[in-house]
């Protein structure tokens, strides 16, 4: 198959064109590497530098690689930069997704994969809820709407003959994941943690707590479902992906700390605007169809040994 993934440089995208090159595909990516790097991309697999908002740039990448599947990574992936600018967010992320299914509708493309969130699309999960796909969306950001948007327009594009699958991701981590956003809890601990400067954990309710409660899962999880969905094979059109169980951002701050001799000063701040408290997805269709999904445990000291190396 021909899988082009945009968003491709960036972090799940780099991850999915690895796995798609490594089980024999032919697989391009596309970014305006607005946050993605060049160097993410494994050898063998070509960039189209093309903002997704560019539809004729769109166009002939499109013309050029002849995708048979789409893996639809490229966003603004920051909630709180969608917070601060609405326009720009449903900009990138609901208008240049139109413009790439109108891409994949107009060259023959017969898949499509979306990666949409489920860290943000359910809002506020009380104790001991899990957010099944069925619970209604709650979308608190303009991020977390535009994602659900996209998720609308799809039925529009299955009756086109377009197989749309949508992919709702829990909060992913794992190598390769920018440090130097505002999100990304995992590797902005593991950088810091390296480099001997301070790090915060945000409360969930008053500054001091154990911080809030996130479905942390590994990037590799993400990756399976994405290359099932590329190939047809994803039994659920519309799947949360995650493990099910809640992590507090002390607990992951701990267990990246027993990773090595660290002395990072920590200090404890208040709930920062915009975050839900608790957040855990109901996962079982994922784990009957893929197995049992990485734990924190095991994940989390992956990750740091992978910036170690660094
Ligand atoms: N990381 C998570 O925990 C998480 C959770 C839920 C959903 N998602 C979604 O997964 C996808 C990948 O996220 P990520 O964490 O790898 O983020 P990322 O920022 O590393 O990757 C996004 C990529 O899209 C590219 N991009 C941004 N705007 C673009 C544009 N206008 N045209 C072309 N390319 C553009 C960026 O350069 C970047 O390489 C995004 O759609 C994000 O919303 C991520």
């Amino acid at each position: 198959m021909r899988i082009l993934v945009t968003g491709g440089a960036g972090f799940i995208g780099s991850h999915v064109c690895e796995q798609a090159l490594a089980t024999g595909h032919e697989v391009a990516a596309l970014d305006d590497l607005s946050n993605g790097k060049r160097e993410n991309l494994p050898e063998g697999v070509p960039l189209f530098e093309v903002d997704i908002r560019d539809k004729d740039a769109l166009a002939k990448a499109f013309a050029d690689f002849r995708p048979d599947a789409v893996s639809h990574q490229a966003a603004q992936a920051s909630v709180s930069v969608s917070v601060r600018e609405p326009l720009m967010d449903a900009d990138v992320n609901v208008l240049g997704s139109i413009n790439v299914l109108e891409a994949c509708a107009a060259h023959d493309c017969a898949n499509f994969v979306f990666a949409s969130t489920g860290g943000a699309i359910y809002g506020e999960i009380a104790e001991p809820e899990l957010a099944a796909v069925g619970r209604p969306p709650i979308p608190e950001s303009p991020y977390a709407a535009a994602k659900l948007a996209v998720e609308g327009y799809l039925t529009f594009y299955r009756d086109r003959g377009l197989s749309c699958t949508v992919l709702r991701y829990a909060n992913i981590y794992g190598p390769r994941q920018d440090p130097h956003g505002e999100a990304g809890v995992v590797a902005i601990f593991c950088q810091r943690l390296l480099a001997g400067a301070p790090v915060q954990v945000n409360a969930r309710a008053e500054a001091g707590d154990r911080g809030c409660l996130r479905d942390y899962t590994y990037v590799d999880d993400v990756v399976k479902a994405n290359l099932a969905a590329l190939g047809g094979e994803c039994p659920h059109p519309l799947m949360n992906i995650g493990t099910g169980i809640a992590t507090d951002t002390q607990t992951l701050l701990e267990t990246l700390q027993a990773q090595g001799d660290f002395s990072s000063e920590v200090s404890f701040t208040p709930p920062r605007e915009g975050d839900v408290q608790r957040s855990v997805l109901e996962v079982s269709p994922f784990v009957d169809t893929f197995g049992t999904p990485m734990s924190v445990a095991e994940g989390l000291p992956k990750t740091m040994a992978w910036f170690k190396d660094r």
